[in-house]
């Protein structure tokens, strides 16, 4: 359990922020499927990454982690083993906490000739697996689920012959479409996967640089679409991980809620299939500039950040929905503490995807900021809130939920009183470092 009282000074300086997750996932996972070594910097040592390093060790990958001797920098090296090169796993593949290791790994094992298992912990038990069965079981892959609930733990039958196919997603999910595009490396025939909006494309975009055959395009009908050929061997590369823009988002949101505070947030990635953020809060009034944008591949700059009043648009509301949605997900807790903060109702609305995450945050963020005396009321697919109450401290349940717990400690600069996280230690998930860098702010 962690206590916080309401910011007594600006939150001023400058910080670094741990390297991406999502690129961190997928740099292991393509380099143990790439021919030759894929050297890593920026790697997020984090729980959930850690979860898919374990899993590609024991698929018999080589993966060290060492000091560069020219400069210090850690590195990691994967001694990739080419598309054909992973073993039978001796035992159940655990992935902990990471959506985005059980279902991405599922594509790549629903390919393999050998039998595996794969299962994390009580969060990922139940969620939706379903939606990664039905279309790797389209392309031609034995996939079922266990327990017979669509959940993990799945037991994934090899030596499938795979064929690629058209698939519709009615959610835009990058998990999803990275799971068939992975699958997709080993079929018969091009992959394409339509989704209602561009979900983050750091797939496509690294698995590019590795020599694969992808990209991204519009639909004539609106609707985003990637698009695999298979047959191109992976050579093994050099990746430099950004700062995640989803961990700067907290740090972004203490610097707009705590008056006088002046914060830049080095080299954080900035993709703009990831950076709703920063436009949803701009409209709002945030005072927010990119500063040395570096669009070479996957973007990056560095972001400062000035204390903002926040406010609505029309009639003095603010909605958030539609296409700004995936490329927000994994913000909108904390942009609803932010809101809860700003002289505006705000809606947060098309975003029924929350309730699937680590815990179902439309739940848990209503519940939270009702405790610190928030008038908000949960709805279908999100939430409204009627921002500008003052908010108070109270006993936060993360329900072990990392963003949820960073999430309400920067509601907590806020709220008059002691806020305390009550199960803090789950930030370890994506942000180990997360309290001791806020409290060196403050
Ligand atoms: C992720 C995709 C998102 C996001 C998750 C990471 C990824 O999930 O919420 O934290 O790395 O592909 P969905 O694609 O299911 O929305």
């Amino acid at each position: 359990m962690i206590s916080l009282e309401k910011a007594k000074r600006p939150i001023k300086g400058d910080i670094f922020v741990p390297g991406d997750k999502s690129i961190s996932h997928r740099s292991i996972m393509f380099g143990a499927l790439a021919q030759g070594t894929t050297e890593i910097t920026g790697f997020l040592e984090s729980a959930d990454c850690l979860s898919t390093i374990e899993c590609f060790k024991k698929l018999g990958i080589l993966i060290d982690h060492s000091i560069r001797p020219t400069n210090g920098v850690p590195t990691i090296t994967v001694h990739g083993k080419g598309l054909h090169g992973l073993t039978a796993p001796s035992s159940m593949l655990y992935t902990g906490n990471s959506g985005t290791t059980t279902r991405l790994m599922s594509g790549i094992l629903a390919a393999q000739p050998f039998d595996s298992d794969i299962t994390g912990d009580m969060s990922i038990e139940k969620r939706p697996m379903g939606r990664i069965i039905t279309p790797l079981s389209q392309m031609g892959a034995l996939v079922s689920s266990t327990r017979g609930n669509d959940c993990a733990p799945l037991h994934i039958t090899g030596g499938q012959r795979l064929r690629g196919i058209k698939y519709r997603n009615h959610v835009a999910s990058a998990q999803v479409k990275s799971c068939i595009m992975l699958a997709g490396l080993y079929a018969d025939g091009e992959t394409c996967v339509y989704e209602p909006a561009l979900s983050r494309n750091h797939t496509e975009i690294m698995l590019s640089s590795f020599g694969a055959d992808i990209h991204n395009e519009l639909s004539r009908d609106g609707s985003a679409v990637a698009i695999l050929k298979p047959g191109m061997p992976l050579n093994g590369i050099k990746i430099n991980v950004p700062g995640d823009i989803s961990s700067a988002a907290y740090f972004i949101a203490a610097a707009l809620i705590v008056p006088g505070s002046e914060l830049l947030i080095r080299n954080v990635g900035v993709n703009k299939t990831r950076c709703g953020i920063l436009t949803v809060l701009k409209q709002m009034g945030a005072d927010i500039t990119l500063l040395n944008l570096d669009e070479s591949q996957e973007a990056k700059a560095d972001i400062l950040v000035k204390y903002s009043e926040l406010h609505g648009n029309v009639n003095n509301r603010f909605e958030i929905g539609g296409k700004d949605i995936p490329t927000m997900i994994d913000e909108l807790p904390v942009v609803a503490v932010l809101a809860a903060t700003a002289n505006c109702e705000t809606v947060i609305k098309d975003a029924a995807e929350l309730k699937v995450k680590e815990s179902n945050r439309i739940d848990s963020v209503v519940e939270n900021l009702k405790a610190m005396g928030c008038d908000i009321e949960a709805t279908d697919d999100g939430m409204i809130i009627h921002g500008g109450k003052p908010l108070h401290g109270a006993d936060i349940n993360s329900h072990n939920d990392h963003r949820l717990a960073m999430s309400f400690a920067i509601a907590a600069l806020a709220a008059e009183g002691t806020t305390r996280i009550l199960d803090d230690g789950c930030v370890g998930i994506s942000y180990p470092t997360f309290f001791k860098d806020l409290l060196g702010l403050l």
